[in-house]
């Protein structure tokens, strides 16, 4: 696969895209009518630079290029995947088809619908084998879903290819089985905004109050369970068949007013309007922009701990990621000659303080990390942990010598000071390009799990960590190792 995703409607949703894409390398080739276009992506550019890489824990790819196009052939030829973005109306869709197809016949055409069936989006195609929707989630350079859905006539392979190309780029492609109006996540979207508008139009709560019954909830839920696994757990130690026995025959009282919609009059589009502005206050859509995107990378982060949900697809997107950028050495391929890279990554969004520059618990975290990887490229895996031996830190010494922002592209360097034994002695460099950030220097003993007293790496352990130590043995010592808080006259 040549990397270049051609995207058809650089609005909302194809800007989206086109960060997604390109910041996990890819090129991007776009078209979009409105001489606005532009100026928009470079603004959604600008936001996915600041909060994508902080998602994962270790670098992305460098950035691909983005090229805008004036015409849709000139953006799909040649192009082996090609994403529609373009407005939610069928006539609309068909016709950009119909371009797409008189200039490339073979790409997977991924249309972004939010619940048109694909089979009628495929209907008037020369081939429409290859159409496939692909569903994603505003802001689509953050969230990770995916929703895939083949119509009656597509190959079943194009989904296949989908799932690995979405992966590739950090996202969780969810196969919808069955071809349906609105997929998955639209219908239960719906059910609820439609429940939200009632309550407003009947005057019952405000749109402040209605997004509050669901912010300071529920909603904390949703981001790491969905409706089933949590009612699930509201059963208690019954679990859902409980739930279902207490609150199921609620289900048939008439509280909702189910497929009902409030008639969208002017007044009626003017109050909710009016409401959700003086909910925002002076924050413009681009301000909540940024303020829901810090806000998501933390939680995401938060989610990666538990390797859960969302936190889950970061998580293993970087595992891609630390074979893209040459982590995952063996002990038998490290270079005893010379410092061993460590981590590559980018300072996230949430890890910078009032100071507007890296928060200092943070640098023991990424040095931590260093720590972690080197204890795995030495043999010192998960593994071997569960076999009952690892490392503790017994002390550590951070120097902060230049600032960092959020954003940054970091990396560490580790040289071993003393590996012998017991003991491991490591020296971390962290730079931002070849500007020195920090350094760090860890004592760590190997412990047994079980009696958590100091014990023996295994042999292969000590094998590789003694070969390195004295390879580095013969590097420069750095000056300010085995220093302790300086204090100048
Ligand atoms: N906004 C969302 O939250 C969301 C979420 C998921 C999916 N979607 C889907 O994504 C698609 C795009 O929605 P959006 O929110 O980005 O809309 P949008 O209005 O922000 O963007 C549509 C873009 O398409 C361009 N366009 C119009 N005619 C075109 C043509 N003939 N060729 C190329 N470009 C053309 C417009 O200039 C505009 O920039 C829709 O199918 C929508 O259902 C939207």
């Amino acid at each position: 696969m040549t990397k270049t995703a051609a995207i058809v409607g650089g609005g909302v949703i194809g800007g989206g895209w086109a960060a997604r894409f390109m910041l996990n390398g890819w090129d991007v080739k776009i078209f979009d009518p409105d001489p606005q276009s532009q100026r928009k992506i470079d603004a959604v550019l600008e936001n996915a630079r600041c909060a994508l890489p902080g998602l994962t824990d270790i670098a992305l790819p460098e950035e691909g290029s983005i090229t805008h196009c004036d015409t849709i052939a000139k953006a799909v030829s040649g192009g082996e995947l090609i994403v529609e973005a373009v407005p939610e109306r069928l006539d609309v869709k068909h016709k950009v088809y119909a371009e797409i197809e008189a200039a490339n016949t073979t790409g997977i055409i991924a249309s972004s619908t939010s619940g048109i069936m694909p089979s009628d989006l495929q209907s008037e195609l020369k081939n429409p084998e290859r159409l496939i929707v692909a569903h994603p989630f505003n802001p689509v350079y953050l969230l990770p879903l995916v929703e895939l859905v083949a119509g009656k006539q597509t190959d079943e392979a194009h989904i296949e290819k989908a799932k690995e190309i979405y992966s590739s780029i950090g996202m969780h492609p969810l196969h919808c089985r069955v071809e349906i109006e609105g997929f998955l996540s639209d219908r239960l979207q719906e059910a609820l905004w439609r429940e939200a508008l009632w309550l407003l139009k009947d005057g019952v709560a405000t749109a402040e109050e209605l997004d509050a019954a669901i912010a300071y909830g529920p909603g904390l839920r949703w981001a790491q369970m969905g409706t089933m696994q949590t009612f699930h757990l509201a059963g208690g130690e019954g679990g859902m068949r409980a739930m279902l026995a207490m609150f199921g025959p609620c289900l048939k009282w008439p509280w909702t007013k189910l497929m009902d919609v409030p008639e969208l009059t002017d007044d009626f589009v003017e109050m909710v309007g009016d409401q959700c502005d003086t909910q925002s206050g002076a924050l413009t859509p681009r301000d909540l922009e940024r303020v829901r995107d810090t806000n998501l990378v933390g939680i995401i982060r938060s989610l990666r701990g538990g390797d859960w949900g969302a936190g889950a697809t970061a998580k293993s997107h970087d595992a891609q990621l630390a074979k893209l950028n040459g982590l995952n050495v063996k002990a038998a391929d490290l270079d005893e000659h010379q410092q061993i890279v460590t981590s590559k990554r980018t300072v996230p969004l949430d890890w910078v303080d009032y100071n507007g520059h890296m928060n200092e618990a943070r640098y023991l975290q990424a040095f931590g990390d260093a720590t972690d990887k080197f204890m795995e490229m030495i043999g010192c895996d998960s593994d071997y942990i569960a076999t009952g031996g690892s490392y503790f830190t017994a002390e550590t010494h951070i120097r902060h010598i230049d600032e960092v922002r959020a954003g940054a592209r970091i990396d560490v360097k580790t040289q071993v000071l003393l590996g012998e034994g017991k003991k491991m002695h490591l020296w971390h460099e962290m730079y931002e390009g070849t500007r020195l950030l920090a350094t760090a220097e860890h004592m760590l003993i190997h412990v047994s799990l079980e009696t958590r007293r100091p014990s023996n790496p295994s042999g292969a352990i000590e094998t590789a960590l003694t070969r390195i130590a004295q390879g580095h043995a013969a590097l420069p010592r750095p000056e300010a190792a085995g220093a302790s808080v300086g204090v100048r006259a």
